[in-house]
C-alpha cells in the first residue's frame, strides 16, 4: 500500500469508528493531512473537547492525550504511539514536586502544560508556551514556582518583571541543544532572513531573536510577515509545514538538532492499526486525578482570557 491508499483507509476507518484524529504540528507531515485538527498541544485539546466523536486520536505525546482526556473525560481517548512521551514532562514527578513546594509555601505553582496529568494534580494553573505571560501577568500572587522549563520560565520572568518567579531546572533537551554561536552563523549566512524561535530555546538564543512564540505563534508570524525568508528555531517540521503553506517564502532549519524523537515516533502505520483497534493506547485516569487535574487547567482558561 503507498501513503495516499493509506491515507485514504485511514479516513474511511476514522468515519466508520467514530474518531476525531489530532496532529501536533511536530508529528509527520503525512499523519498531519488525514487530521481533523492540527496545532499546537493547547488548541488541540481545546479542539477534541468541543468535538461530537465519541473517540480521541491523539498524534503527539503522551502529556497532550493526557489533557485531552482530563478535558473530556466521557470519551475514549488513545494515543497513536505508547511509546512517545516527552522529554521535558517525564523529568519532575509528583514526589519532587510535593518536596519543593516544602520550601516555597506562599508560591503560586505554575506548572508549563508539558507536565505529568499526575504532576498537574499538585500545581494551582497551568500555561502554554502561547498563554505562559499572559497567565502570569494576571495572578494575583507576586510569588510564582515555575516548571519544569527554566527557559520558558526565564523568558516569563522577562516579560514580567514585577513577578518574583522561581525556577527549576528543567527543560526541553530538543530546543536546549541549539547554542547562540550556530544561531549567529545562520544569521551570517541568511543576512535577510528573520528569526523565529520557540521560548522552550535557552535565553542567549532567544535574545537573538526577531520573534519568540509557540508553534502556533510562529507559524502564524511568518504567514503573515511581509518578510520572505526566516530561520525557524523550533522542531523541524513547522520549517516544512510553513513551506507547503507558502510556497513563495524561504523557510531555513536553524538546527538538525532540533528534532524530536517522540513526536516523530508515530507513523501512519501507527495511526491506521490504532483505528483497526490493533494497536496505541487508551488513556486511562482515575477520576480523582481528572478532577484535581483539570482545576489547573481550568484556572489556565480563565487566566488567559
Ligand atoms: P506548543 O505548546 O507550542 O505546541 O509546544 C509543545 C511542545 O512540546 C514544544 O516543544
Ligand atoms: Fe517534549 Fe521537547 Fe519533544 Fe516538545 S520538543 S514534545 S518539549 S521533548
Amino acid at each position: 500500500m503507498n501513503v495516499s491508499e493509506l491515507q485514504q483507509k485511514i479516513l474511511e476507518l476514522k468515519k466508520q469508528n467514530d474518531v476525531c484524529v489530532l496532529a501536533h504540528s511536530y508529528v509527520a507531515r503525512e499523519i498531519c493531512e488525514i487530521a481533523d485538527f492540527t496545532g499546537d498541544s493547547y488548541k488541540l485539546s481545546v479542539d477534541a473537547s468541543k468535538v461530537g466523536n465519541k473517540n480521541i486520536l491523539m498524534c503527539g505525546v503522551r502529556f497532550m492525550a493526557e489533557t485531552c482526556k482530563i478535558l473530556s473525560p466521557d470519551k475514549n481517548v488513545y494515543l497513536a504511539q505508547p511509546i512517545a512521551g516527552c522529554a521535558m514532562a517525564d523529568q519532575m514527578d509528583k514526589q519532587l514536586i510535593s518536596q519543593v513546594k516544602e520550601n516555597y509555601p506562599n508560591h503560586t505553582v505554575v506548572a508549563y502544560i508539558n507536565t505529568t496529568a499526575d504532576l498537574k494534580t499538585i500545581c494551582d494553573v497551568c500555561v502554554t508556551s502561547s498563554s505562559a505571560v499572559k497567565i502570569v501577568n494576571n495572578i494575583e500572587n507576586k510569588d510564582i514556582l515555575f516548571i519544569p522549563d527554566c527557559n520558558l520560565g526565564a523568558y516569563v520572568a522577562k516579560q514580567c518583571p514585577d513577578k518574583n518567579i522561581k525556577l527549576l531546572n528543567g527543560g526541553c533537551p530538543i530546543h536546549a541543544c541549539v547554542n547562540p554561536e550556530e544561531v549567529k552563523a545562520m544569521q551570517e549566512k541568511y543576512p535577510e532572513a528573520e528569526l523565529l524561535v520557540h521560548p522552550e530555546c535557552v535565553p542567549e538564543v532567544c535574545a537573538l531573536a526577531d520573534y519568540i512564540g509557540s508553534t502556533s505563534g510562529i507559524m502564524d508570524y511568518a504567514v503573515k510577515s511581509d518578510k520572505k525568508e526566516f530561520i525557524i528555531g523550533t522542531e523541524i517540521s513547522i520549517a516544512e509545514h510553513l513551506q507547503y503553506m507558502c510556497p513563495d517564502k524561504t523557510f531555513h532549519i536553524l538546527s538538525l538538532k532540533l528534532i524530536c524523537p517522540n513526536m516523530k515516533s508515530t507513523t501512519l502505520v501507527d495511526v491506521y492499526n490504532c483505528l483497526c483497534g490493533k494497536g496505541g493506547e487508551e488513556i486511562l485516569l482515575d477520576s480523582k486525578t481528572i478532577t484535581e487535574a483539570k482545576k489547573c487547567i481550568d484556572e489556565m482558561i480563565r487566566l488567559g482570557e
